[in-house]
């Protein structure tokens, strides 16, 4: 059974220090007793060690929102993965559709990211996800396909399993509204095929897979129960500290229906 997990990347939305300890403390007060899923908190990257500090005696984890493509060398402005590490990040977000197309990282950068993360004993969150143009030409699939294949390229079994991957259609991040709940199922169950299909029954069934893209609290609950939807993944609305414990609620009621289920 895959445990279900709630993260949230403040991006750039949150910047400043005060605003960003105050809200993983509140944040913290609010959801950091949770067990039975997991949660992360991924600030921007000056943020990280205030973070750590607050969260370190609760049950949420934190993360970068991106990593080094290169283990260290001349790569001015980026931040290794060993340091990452040594800042007890247990998630790196890895090609989310902002650094696609405004920094222009590719499916090449995004596997070696994806690599080197595990190599450090962290968990990479993989975004993909399709533009508008790509699904109004049916073509949703050869991309999403394409990007799977690129993040696991390097990966070995065992290594595979941990890999979240985070499904974000570009048309719905930062809109009032998400994708309907429907049409990301299909879009997961063909994940979860696609995942079997290359890989084997038994890593499709460890690696999670979440959705991102203007999740709120009203959305939370629909997305949530579908049987392919792993997590959420939030962006704008988990910037309140009373609106991302919604959001958990959701998931974590629909995680303890799964046990009633189980139960009986
Ligand atoms: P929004 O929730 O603001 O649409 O952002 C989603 C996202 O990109 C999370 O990575």
């Amino acid at each position: 059974m895959r445990k279900k997990i709630v993260g949230t990347s403040w991006k750039t939305h949150i910047y400043s220090m005060v605003e960003g300890k105050e809200l993983a403390q509140e944040i913290k007060e609010r959801v950091g007793y949770v067990e039975n899923i997991d949660i992360f908190i991924l600030p921007t990257y000056p943020l990280i060690p205030a973070i750590a500090d607050i969260l370190q005696d609760s049950h949420i984890k934190w993360g970068a929102q991106n990593v080094s493509h290169r283990e260290k060398g001349a790569l001015t402005g980026e931040v290794p993965p060993r340091i990452l590490r040594e800042l007890g990040c247990e998630y790196i977000e890895i090609g989310h559709a902002e650094r696609r197309n405004i920094f222009h990282e590719t499916d090449e950068m995004v596997a070696k990211k994806v690599k080197l993360s595990l190599d450090y004993g962290m968990v990479p969150v993989v975004c993909i996800g399709e533009s508008k143009e790509e699904k109004d030409e049916k073509l949703s699939k050869v991309k999403l396909k394409t990007q799977i294949l690129w993040a696991m390229n390097d990966l070995g079994e065992e290594e595979r399993k941990k890999v979240i991957l985070a499904y974000e259609p570009i048309w719905a991040i930062g809109q009032e509204e998400a994708a309907h709940p429907d049409y990301v199922e299909e879009v997961h169950s063909f994940l979860r095929q696609t995942l079997q299909s290359e890989y084997g029954n038994e890593s499709s069934d460890m690696i999670r897979i979440i959705y991102g893209g203007s999740v709120n609290s009203e959305n939370a609950l629909e997305l949530s129960r579908q049987e392919n939807i792993d997590g959420l993944f939030v962006g704008r609305f988990g910037l309140k500290a009373a609106d991302f414990e919604r959001i958990t609620q959701a998931v974590l009621q629909v995680k303890d229906k799964y046990k009633e289920r189980m139960v009986r």
